[in-house]
């Protein structure tokens, strides 16, 4: 039986809400969503948005815009769209920009890419060829298989940084933006490892101002980024903001940071897969992943040193949701294999082989065998809309730092404060859940038998 208690004024009876609501700054005006690189993801992000606000499509994989959050006990029946639950920003109210050293437009790099059909560009091609790009920072020592044209000169990494700041505050004034926020969809960089340079803000200024060696322009990126209170979310795997110094000076700056690495494709299946096969106390030893994909990042990550990168960010997730410390007789020997193989007549649908190896009740062994004929950029783009709506939500919400709480959308999540990083997909949806529920004071759910 459901009890009416007193509720606040305006809300439902039956629904009590704790009073303990985030005061959350209302999301008004335009919402500028500046991506660095302009190339298959990027510009399939912007072509789903316009075709999204035309009703030409709907908005097919974005949580925020498709998904209902339950509140409240089963017998309450609230089930809202997370849209209507919190102020996100509406699609109408996006604008798009950004920088990129080979595309001049999304247009022309929506049509280099070959993601989607002519028709569906054609429709759009008017409102879509008028998203520029910006000249990039750009430096091919990060990026072998690149020769980019439309690049800033070379000068100074500081002179770059204060180049991307004027950039960022005159796109701010063209487009009449109330707030930025700016979603990483460059290349992936060579690999790198954190060096002196980036254990605190003073160190990396100094750097900057020294063009020290170790700095790569997503940095650059990240740091006008914040400098400009603007949020930065990373869908590659580069090191980029998962830094001491750009950790501390979003804390400086009351900025939202997060990253990294968009959970597409095969990493999405295999967080999908091992919580499952944990859950039911399945064992495995191992797990065997290739993919051939031909777009341009299938020809950036044939260099070794971008694949190494891309290589750490798929590795590290099997350890995390399995927990061989926990349970050493089920996944104390993981023979785990991830390659990508660059092949050009696939384009943007990538192929994803996963063979992955089962034992179960008295050891006997099993095989599971997922071809995944998936279609990157597809899966990438409400990515990037979802990061750039609640990154502005968390901004307003006066969230700085790491937003782990949106983990569920990254290959290899940036924890906060050296905490454990979470990678089971399902325990990432409770969180995202969760926190959005404790920021309008609604209670957690928790799908005990009593709730
Ligand atoms: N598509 C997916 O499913 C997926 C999943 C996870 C991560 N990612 C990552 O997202 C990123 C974008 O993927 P994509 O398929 O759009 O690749 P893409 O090659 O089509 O686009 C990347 C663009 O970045 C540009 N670029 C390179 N260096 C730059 C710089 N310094 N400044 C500005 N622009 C720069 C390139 O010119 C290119 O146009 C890649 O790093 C990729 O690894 C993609």
């Amino acid at each position: 039986m459901t009890v009416d208690v007193p509720t606040q004024e305006g809300a439902p009876s039956g629904s009590p809400k704790p009073a303990t609501a985030r005061r959350i700054a209302p999301a008004t005006g335009s919402l500028g969503v500046l991506t660095p690189g302009m190339g298959a993801v990027a510009s399939t992000f912007v072509a789903g948005v316009i075709a999204a606000r035309r009703g030409l499509s709907p908005p097919i994989g974005s949580i925020s815009q498709m998904a209902h959050i339950r509140l409240g006990t089963k017998t309450e029946n609230r089930n809202p769209p997370i849209r209507e639950f919190v102020p996100l920003a509406a699609l109408d109210d996006l604008v798009f920009g950004g920088w990129d050293p080979l595309s001049a437009n999304v247009l022309e790099a929506a049509r280099a890419c070959g993601v989607l059909e002519e028709r569906e560009l054609g429709a759009i091609s008017a409102e879509f060829e008028g998203v520029v790009a910006m000249d990039a920072v750009f430096d091919q020592r990060w990026v072998s298989r690149l020769d980019g044209v439309r690049v800033k000169p070379s000068a100074p990494k500081w002179d770059q940084a204060q180049a991307l700041m004027d950039d960022i505050e005159n796109f701010r004034s063209a487009h009449d933006c109330d707030r930025l926020v700016m979603v990483w969809c460059g290349s992936t960089e060579a690999f790198s490892e954190p060096t002196a340079v980036h254990q605190s803000v003073e160190s990396f200024e100094a750097g900057l101002r020294a063009d020290d060696e170790a700095i790569a322009p997503s940095q650059i990126y990240a740091y006008a980024a914040l400098q400009s209170d603007v949020p930065f979310a990373n869908g590659a795997p580069n090191l980029t903001v998962d830094l001491p110094c750009m950790e501390e000076l979003s804390r400086l700056r009351g900025v939202p940071v997060a990253g990294k690495d968009f959970k597409t494709g095969q990493t999405l299946m295999k967080t999908l897969i091992a919580p499952g096969l944990k859950a039911r106390m399945l064992g495995l030893n191992g797990w065997y992943s290739t993919n051939i994909l031909g777009n341009r990042d299938g020809e950036v990550l044939d260099a070794p040193e971008n694949f190494k990168t891309k290589e750490v960010s798929k590795l590290g997730v099997l350890g995390t949701i399995l927990q061989p410390e926990l349970y050493p007789d089920l996944y104390d020997e993981i023979h785990h294999v991830v390659r990508i193989n660059y092949y050009p007549p696939r384009g943007d649908n990538k192929e994803g082989w996963d063979n992955i190896d089962i034992f179960g009740w008295l050891g006997y062994p099993m095989q599971i065998k997922v071809d995944f004929l998936c279609r990157d950029s597809i899966l990438a783009a409400p990515i990037v809309l979802d990061l750039a709506l609640f990154m502005d939500l968390a901004a307003r919400a006066g969230e700085s730092g790491v937003q782990e709480w949106l983990s569920f959308y990254f290959k290899a999540p940036q924890p906060s404060r050296h905490a454990e990083v979470e990678h089971d997909l399902f325990i990432q949806q409770t969180k995202l859940k969760n926190t959005l529920r404790e920021w309008m004071g609604e209670e957690p759910v928790t799908h005990s038998e009593a709730g």
